[in-house]
This record gives C-alpha cells, structure tokens and sequence, in this order.
C-alpha cells in the first residue's frame, strides 16, 4: 500500500530559477493572468509538482465536503472536462453544464450576476466560461466563493490556460531568457493573449507575434509589454523567425478571416516541412483542438508537446483549486 501524500503542507521553498521563497499572497478570484507574480506562480506549480504524484496514486479525499460548480456558457472538452476531473481527483463533488445559457426554463439567459449569486449558495467554488470579455470579472464582483475564469469571450482571457502552458514550459526548461512565437489568429486569440501577461513577469522574454497583419496582437497586450520591458517583434513571415523560438505557440485561424484562405492558412500552418527548420530542441505547443494549422505528422516529434501540455491542465488546476479553496 503506498504512503498517502499530505496535500496540506508548507509550501514554502526556494526555487532554482527564483530564490524568494513562496509565500505569496493568495488570490481570492482567477479572471486575468495580470494577478499572477512570480512567487505566485512558483508556489502554483510547486503544488502542480505534488499534484502529478497525488494522481499517480489515484487521488486522495482531502477535498471530499467540497463542492465545485462548473458553468460554462459555450462548449469546451479539455477546460471543463480538466476541471472537474482536478475536482474529482481532490476527492469534491462538482455540479455542471455546458449550457448555462439555458439554464432557466423561463428565460432564454438568465444575468451572470444572479446565477453566480444562487450558485455561490451551492458550491465552494464557480469555474465560469462565459461568451463576454467581462463575464468573468462580473461574476467575481457578486460571488462569495471563489470564481475561476475557464475562458471568456473573443479577444478576453484564458488565464488558466496560460497557467498550464507556462508549467508545461516551466517543467522542459528556465523560462528566463526565452524566446516565444505566437502563431495564428492573435487579436481573439485569448491563450495567446492570456500567456502573454504571463511571459512579461518573467526576464529576457522576447516575443515574436506571427499573423497575418489584420489579425496581429491588440495593442493592450503590446503596451503591456512595453512596460513590462520585454522585446517583441510583429511579424507576418512564419519562415523568418521559426528558427529563432525556444517555443513555438500555434493557434487557429478561423478561414473566413483571412483574404485568399488556402494560401494564407497555409503560410502560418506547421508541417514536417516547417519542422525541420525549427531549433532542434524547440517545445512546440497549442492549446488545442487544432485544424489544419497544425499537422499530424508534427505529432511523433519529440518536440511536440501539445498532448502533455493538455494533461498537465490537470494538475495545474488541481493546484489552482487547493490554492483557492484553502483560502475560503
Ligand atoms: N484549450 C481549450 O480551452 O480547450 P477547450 O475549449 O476544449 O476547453
């Protein structure tokens, strides 16, 4: 019979990449990237870290009289599914749909804001994707429990996304000194969007945005970064910079955004062709589920990350729900 692992320890640890130790202050809500530090962060993946141990041995009971209500206005696999798989694993109960904007049998939709209230009287702790950008933040305005943001509207947020993209990085190699291309469609692209936030806490970081220039990174994101001090270059030729990222972030682009589709799509897309040409020890990664853009012979490279990157949301979001339910 193996030793039950004890979730509820001290976290507290100096870490290789950063020395401070992790004590950093808890959030109560998760709807932006922004309110992670860097110690913060530590600490998240430093738990992240026990989580893989826990489910390797099967999950415990240590969150068994918690309840996590999962509420998502559009469809989603590998978020809610994560979710409430992290949720089981701890040993809760979880309350779920994926048709939230159905959830009255008398209105079509009713207001985040009230049931977010009837929810928070149910549940430890709301996991939310809604279609607006502030669906999130509205909801964490009038909830007693804590909310986590699972992805709002086109152009928002996915901050827990980003949180399993930087630990998949974070597990390969030091994220000091990297340089990252972001690929696809930038402006509604919420991943790109939300690791962006996360990448500018971080030293040395230098960014490529690659897309197509209608589609290319918002400006909030860019003056974000340019405050935060960290180098970026706009780009609209994939071949000129795929050999210079450490990692290599694909994402979609909807065809009907884009002038002369076949063409276009497939100037951003990677293949074995484009593979070839990358740093032979690049991560290549997307936040799935991916079309075209990224082709399956990409998927026996070892390079390619993307299918761990996606498990490791489990274990992220493990570590996010002690984190948040420990502080309520
Ligand atoms: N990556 C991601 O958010 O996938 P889902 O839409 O399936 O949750």
């Amino acid at each position: 019979m193996p030793e039950p692992i004890i979730i509820h320890h001290n976290f507290e640890r100096a870490d290789a990449q950063h020395d401070a130790p992790h004590t950093a202050p808890k959030p109560r809500h998760v709807v932006e990237s922004q309110q992670f530090t860097v110690p913060l962060l530590m600490e998240l993946f430093d738990r992240s870290r026990l989580m893989e141990r826990v489910v390797a041995r099967g999950g415990t009971l240590d969150y068994q009289n918690r309840i996590m209500a999962s509420l998502f206005y559009s469809p989603s696999m590998r978020t809610r599914f994560s979710f409430e798989a992290a949720m089981f694993r701890l040993g809760g109960r979880v309350l779920s749909t994926e048709q939230a904007s159905a959830f009255s049998s008398e209105i079509n939709e009713e207001e985040v804001e009230d049931s977010i209230r009837i929810l928070s009287g149910y549940s430890d702790v709301i996991v939310i994707r809604h279609h607006a950008a502030d669906g999130a933040k509205r909801a964490a305005q009038v909830s007693t429990v804590p909310v986590i943001n699972a992805g709002d509207g086109n152009g928002g947020q996915h901050p827990t996304q980003a949180l399993l993209d930087l630990y998949t990085i974070y597990r390969e190699r030091p994220i000091n000194g990297l340089s990252v291309a972001f690929i696809g469609e930038l402006d509604k692209g919420r991943t790109a969007r939300s690791l962006a936030y996360l990448l500018a806490k971080f030293e040395r970081v230098k960014i490529f945005f690659v897309s197509p220039p209608e589609l290319q990174m918002k400006p909030d994101i860019l003056a974000y970064l340019e405050e935060h001090d960290v180098r970026y270059e706009l780009e609209s030729d994939l071949q000129r910079v795929i050999g210079e990222a450490d990692v290599v972030y694909q994402t979609r682009i909807h065809p009907d955004r884009v002038h002369d589709r076949d063409r276009t799509l497939g100037r951003f897309a990677i293949d074995s062709a484009m593979v070839q040409r990358m740093k032979p020890d690049a991560l290549i990664m997307h936040p799935l589920p991916r079309t075209a853009e990224l082709d399956k012979s990409v998927d026996d490279d070892p390079r390619a990350l993307y299918f761990r990157q996606a498990k490791n949301g489990l274990f992220v979001r493990m570590a996010l729900l002690t984190m948040l339910l420990e502080g309520s």
